[in-house]
């Protein structure tokens, strides 16, 4: 009975465990219909929208990229500071957490929010747009980095900020050794870090 109930919690550990292992290798996209999990308290105290906008140095009437925007947790946040007069625009390649952000921008009735269903490193960014770009628990889910960092960096505009945020916790978490490696061969400059355990962030410049 004992050695019954053990095996099955090794069976769990085991599943659970390739379950991660097999993200990791071969991340797929947060699920729309999970996106409940990214607003929670823990979220809140270690990467809530006060405390990431703060590391932005927003001012309105900015163009920012809110890329991997999911259900816009932070997209309106940040569309609010920016003002009618600044834009943001919300990436990702999910039509169903898109189709959220829509619902939450219109109850919100914010009018400089604009869309684009992508995956990021395909190009479809303009060059030299973004006066802030936004990456918050997303660079993990995408298959290129190299090629999503190249286009974040061709779409910033020079003096620009980037602004990586990590969460551990998160199966698809990068250290931040890995993320400042990846940004630099794409050409970025770190300017500034914040937080550490369990969440950092690192702004990036293009010189
Ligand atoms: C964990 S969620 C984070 C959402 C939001 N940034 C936040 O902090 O609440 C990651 C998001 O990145 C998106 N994503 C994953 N791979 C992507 C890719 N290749 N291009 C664009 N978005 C992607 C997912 O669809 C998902 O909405």
């Amino acid at each position: 009975m004992k050695a019954g109930r053990i095996s099955r919690w090794m069976l769990l550990l085991t599943l659970l465990l390739a379950a991660f292992l097999r993200q990791r290798r071969y991340p797929i996209p947060l699920p729309a219909r999970l996106s409940f999990l990214l607003e929670n308290p823990v979220t809140e105290a270690f990467v809530g929208p006060s405390l990431l906008l703060e590391r932005l140095d927003l001012a309105p009437g900015m163009n920012i990229l809110d890329a991997g925007c999911g259900p816009g947790r932070l997209t309106i946040p940040v569309a609010r500071a920016t003002g009618p007069e600044g834009c943001v625009t919300a990436l990702d390649v999910q039509p169903a957490m898109l189709e959220k952000l829509r619902r939450r921008i219109h109850a919100e009735g914010l009018t400089n929010v604009r869309i684009i269903r992508a995956s990021l490193g395909e190009g479809a960014l303009e060059e030299n747009a973004f006066d802030r770009e936004v990456l918050a628990m997303a660079l993990g889910e995408v298959r290129d980095r190299g090629a999503a960092l190249r286009e974040l960096y061709r779409a910033l505009k020079p003096g620009g900020i980037l602004s990586v945020t990590e969460a551990f916790g998160d199966p698809d978490y990068h250290r931040s050794a890995t993320v400042r490696r990846e940004a630099e061969a794409a050409g970025f400059s770190l300017v500034a870090r914040y937080g550490s355990f369990p969440a950092y962030t690192l702004n990036f410049t293009k010189p």
